[in-house]
Formats: C-alpha cells, structure tokens, sequence
C-alpha cells in the first residue's frame, strides 16, 4: 500500500430486524395516525430490533454480508458509527469485531449520530491515506427505538432501527468506488436541539424519566437540516469541481423525506436523482445511508458509473457530505 492511497469502496451489506412496526400500529397507542405520519415524514413503517436484538448485533449481520460483497478483505481497522452502543462504556466496536472472527483488530466507535457514517466514511479514508490501515469496514448501525420516550409522538413515528456496511480498501483515486473529497462541520451550541440531556457525566440524574430520552425540537431541527445538507452538498461538489448536474444520485441521510425533497430542490437536483428508502424504515439514524445505497442498489436505481452525492445531518449538531463514483458492488447475502 502506498502513503496517501485513496479509499475505494468495495463492498456493501445491509440488515433490517425481521419485526416490522406500521403506522397503524404506531396509531394504536399513541396520538398520532398513518395520513399524518406519512405526509409530514414520508415513513409508512420501520423495523424495530426486539429486546434480545442489539446495536452489535446487527452490526455483525450488516458486516458479515459487507464483507461477503467484498469478497477476501484483510481488514485491519473496524468503525463503528453509532451513537446507541450496547453499554455506555466501552465502545461497541471491539465486540463487533471479535463477533465478526476480527478478534485482535483495532475498532473504534464513532459518534456523530445520523451523520455518522459520512463521518467514519472519512474516517476510514484518513486511516487508509495516512497508512495506518489498507482494509476498513466501516458499519452504521442504530437502535434508535430504545431511545425514544414510548410516549412521544413526535419522535416515535420517526425513527426505526437497522445497520449497513462498506468495506473500504487502499487503491487509487481515479478508481470507480474511490471516496472524496468530503466536508464535514459542526455546531455544539445547538446539541440541545437534539439530545438525551441526563445520564452523562454532566447531568448525571435526573427525577424527571423523560430527561433520559431523546428530546427533539422538530421544526428547528427540519430547518437545520435542509439548510446545512444543501451548503454541505454545494461545497463538497466545489471541491470534486462537479456540477449539480454531473450527479447521478442524492443519497442524503433519510430523516424525513420532505427534508430531502428540500434540499433537491434548493440544489436544482431532479425528483428522480433523489434515493430515498425512509418508506420502508423511518430513520435509522447513522446506518440510514448505507441501508439506502443497498436498497438503491438492490432496486436497480443506483448502477456502476452512476456519480454520486452522499450528504448527511444529526445531532451535535453534526453534518457533511461526500461524493463517489459507484463501483460495480452489490450488497452481500
Ligand atoms: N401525529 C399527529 N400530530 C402530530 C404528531 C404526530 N405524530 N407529531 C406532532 N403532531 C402535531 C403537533 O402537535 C402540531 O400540532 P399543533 O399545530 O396543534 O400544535 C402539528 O402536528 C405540527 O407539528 P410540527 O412539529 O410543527 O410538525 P412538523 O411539520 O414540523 O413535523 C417533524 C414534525 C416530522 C418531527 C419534523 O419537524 C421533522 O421531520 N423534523 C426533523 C426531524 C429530524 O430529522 N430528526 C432527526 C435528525 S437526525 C439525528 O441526528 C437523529
């Protein structure tokens, strides 16, 4: 492996808990019901991991088939883009590891919530450019149903659980599947806007059981995001020196699908550029993006040579975005 490798994308797994949880459903305990659910939000269902099932767990599954797209893969680095780990400490990256026969591999968790796996996306590329590694799997995985007060109906209809996998290798940067350029930025002011305030070493206990949730500020939230991903996206396509309409496909971070119809449209991206999956799963926070590549991949509406915008917003706040040309890669059995 030379220094300053570029990364190439060269496999692609994706996994859903088998339980699926409609709007309906949702309708019968909370205040809420499937026309509002879907035009506010696009989700008609999620799946849900049931107790038992967990972020490591479907990490493991997720890269398992990663692995299997890539074909033999000598990982030497595992991410983990999570921000529900199984325990609070230690991070849940060595666990997938070993479960994944990688015991003794270095693994580390990386936490920027639903921007998360753009994030360890470039993670991975800066191991791999810098020579610390030459294979990395990089996984999102989430149990955001675990995080979610039962009760609130403006976060429950939102989020569903799942994760998805790419195995990054060393290879060159005018390779189809090579990463980059990427942007990436964020703004701690606003972590309110979206968080679990009590059970950290700050606030540490709280009487009130709520504070143990995910609080969110929705429509402050909705602004951010459609705001942040569109200059995200300007700038990553500035640095790539395309144009908006050298890309194929916008698969931004599935939230909501009015979010990404937003930014469509402030960028002048088509209707039909635009992957979106969050029907099918609501927002499975940072395994959201690569569950919609396999999906897109899968449905036959993201094909090799297609140029491709990745953008993603969450919590911190966090966000940023990358582009790629797709490899001719499918998702693992
Ligand atoms: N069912 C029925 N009514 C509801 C529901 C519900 N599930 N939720 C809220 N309402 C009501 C509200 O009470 C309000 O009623 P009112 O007008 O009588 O006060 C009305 O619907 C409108 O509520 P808003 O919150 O203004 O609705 P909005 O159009 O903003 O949609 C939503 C809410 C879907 C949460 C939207 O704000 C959103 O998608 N925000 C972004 C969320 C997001 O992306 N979060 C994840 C970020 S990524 C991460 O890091 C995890």
């Amino acid at each position: 492996m030379s220094p300053h490798a570029a990364a190439v994308l060269s496999g692609l797994g994706a996994w859903l808990p088998p339980r699926v949880v409609d709007n309906f459903e949702l309708s019968e305990t909370l205040d809420t019901s499937d026309e509002w659910i879907r035009a506010r939000t696009g989700i008609a269902e999620r799946h849900v991991a049931e107790p038992g099932k967990s972020t490591v767990d479907m990490a493991v599954e997720a890269g398992r088939r990663a692995l299997a797209s890539a074909g033999a893969a000598d990982v030497d680095f595992v991410l983990l883009a999570t921000s529900t780990p199984d325990q609070p400490c230690p991070g849940s990256a060595p666990q997938v590891a070993t479960a994944l026969g990688l015991n003794g591999t270095a693994a580390l968790d990386v936490n920027a919530v639903c921007s998360g796996f753009v994030y360890a996306l470039a993670t991975g590329a800066g191991l791999i450019a810098a020579g610390v590694a030459s294979t990395v799997l990089v996984i999102g995985s989430d149990t955001f149903t675990t995080l979610v007060d039962p009760t609130d109906r403006g976060t429950v209809p939102i989020f569903g659980d799942g994760a998805g996998a790419v195995v990054l290798r060393a290879g060159h940067a005018d390779e189809p599947g090579a990463l980059g350029p990427f942007d990436l930025h964020s703004e701690g002011e606003l972590a309110e806007l979206l968080w679990v305030e009590a059970g950290g070493a700050k606030h540490r206990v709280s009487a009130d059981k709520s504070d143990y949730f995910l609080a969110m500020q929705g429509t402050a939230v909705f602004r951010h995001a459609c705001a942040r991903m569109a200059e995200s996206s300007r700038a990553v396509l500035a640095k790539a020196g395309w144009t908006v309409s050298d890309v194929d496909r916008f698969v931004g971070h599935q939230a909501n699908v009015r979010i990404l119809q937003a930014v469509a449209k402030t960028l002048g991206l088509p209707v039909d550029a635009v992957v979106s999956n969050i029907e099918k799963t609501g927002n499975t926070s940072a395994a959201s993006i690569p569950l919609a590549l396999a999906d897109a991949v899968t449905g036959g509406s993201l094909v090799a040579g297609h140029r491709v915008l990745l953008s993603a917003f969450g919590a911190g706040l966090t966000w940023g975005s990358a582009v790629l040309r797709w490899p001719d890669v499918t998702p693992g059995a």
